[in-house]
């Protein structure tokens, strides 16, 4: 393939448009998967929504496997999807973009934050931070055989919070179209806070839009976020894995639940997953699995009792009279 002219690219549009600042659904392994989407956008209506990260194989022929590409396939007219991948050759990364755009894709994120196995031990995900030369040549790959947008998930650094501000012109050379900022280094994994004080500094030291994520739990929280960084949007992991309706009341369209609405709201939420899920998924076991897994997130004091019942579930019709049993309890 010939490559693209750059302004072929910045005639596409970014995965929003409206006058709003874009509420994004993060990418999350083993959550985001298409049922997940659909539940999310059907309840809280992100303005952009993120696969799972798709790993790009260096060594396979077919860069990336028949199921990544059904997530692909997956995506809707209502709800721009972005595809992340993950992977550090950029021979690999060039023909897997040119596998997805065949596949539909218009929008492309590269993670550059994943602090966890396979990714950390290589070169991917949060580990690439340690390797900015690498990065180049992989944006650059990817850039250039994709006609859609561009844009990079990113830690603060690999294990020193300052680096994101050497990586800056890196991006921004690279014709990327914005950046997700998840301001916590690589090395900290989940620990403490994400710092939002260095998401307010990259905005002001990029000309790049910066979307800022990382531990926005409540509406009033996410708008101040928005406030006093400047952040062009706002991306939502296990805040919204947890509450869907959370993208709602950020836009101010809902007020925050009390603790009687959010307990009806989960179950009503687990079980259009779980209906989802069952389609989805091979058997009642691994439905079950992904099911607790969104538990996981739920950290709201009120809903701590209903987690507690749910996880004790061994099989998936346990699980769904524990949700009758609250439903009718009220
Ligand atoms: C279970 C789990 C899976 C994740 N998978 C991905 C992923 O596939 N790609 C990615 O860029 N980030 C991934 N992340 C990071 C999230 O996208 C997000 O950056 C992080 O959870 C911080 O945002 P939050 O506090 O709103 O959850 C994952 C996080 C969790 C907890």
């Amino acid at each position: 393939m010939l490559p693209r002219k750059k302004s072929d690219r910045e005639a596409m549009k970014r995965p929003w448009n409206g006058p709003h600042p874009p509420l994004m659904l993060a990418p999350m392994q083993g959550l985001t998967n298409r049922a997940m989407r659909a539940v999310q956008c059907d309840i809280g209506q992100p303005d952009v929504v993120f696969t799972e990260f798709v790993r790009v194989s260096h060594v396979a022929r077919q860069r990336i496997t028949r199921s990544d590409c059904h997530e692909v396939l997956a995506g809707s007219d209502d709800v721009p999807l972005v595809v992340q991948l993950i992977g550090h050759t950029p021979e690999a990364l060039a023909q897997a973009t040119q596998q997805v755009e065949k596949l539909g894709a218009r929008h492309l994120n590269l993670n550059m934050g994943c602090p966890f196995g396979r990714t950390t031990s290589g070169k991917t995900g949060g580990a690439m931070l340690q390797q900015p030369e690498l990065i180049e040549a992989c944006l650059d790959a990817v850039v250039r055989e994709f006609s859609g947008s561009v844009s990079v998930k990113v830690r603060s650094g690999y294990d020193d919070p300052e680096q994101i501000f050497t990586l800056l012109p890196l991006f921004e050379r690279s014709g990327i179209d914005f950046i997700v900022l998840h301001p916590r280094t690589v090395v900290q994994k989940y620990q403490g806070l994400a710092d939002h004080a260095i998401t307010a500094r990259v905005v002001v030291a990029t000309i790049l839009p910066v979307i800022a994520n990382g531990d926005i739990v409540s509406a009033e929280q996410g708008l101040t976020l928005l406030e006093e960084s400047g952040a062009a949007g706002l991306m939502l992991g296990r805040g919204a894995i947890a509450n869907p309706w959370l993208f709602a009341q950020l836009r101010r369209q809902l007020p925050q639940a009390d603790e009687a609405q959010r307990y009806r709201q989960s179950c009503d939420y687990l079980n259009r997953l779980a209906e989802e899920y069952q389609r989805l998924f091979c058997g009642e076991h691994q439905a079950l699995g992904k099911l607790k897994s969104v538990l996981e997130c739920f950290s709201e004091p009120g809903l701590l009792p209903l987690v507690k019942k749910l996880r004790r579930c061994k099989t998936l019709p346990r699980f769904l009279s524990e949700l009758q049993d609250v439903g009718e309890g009220e």
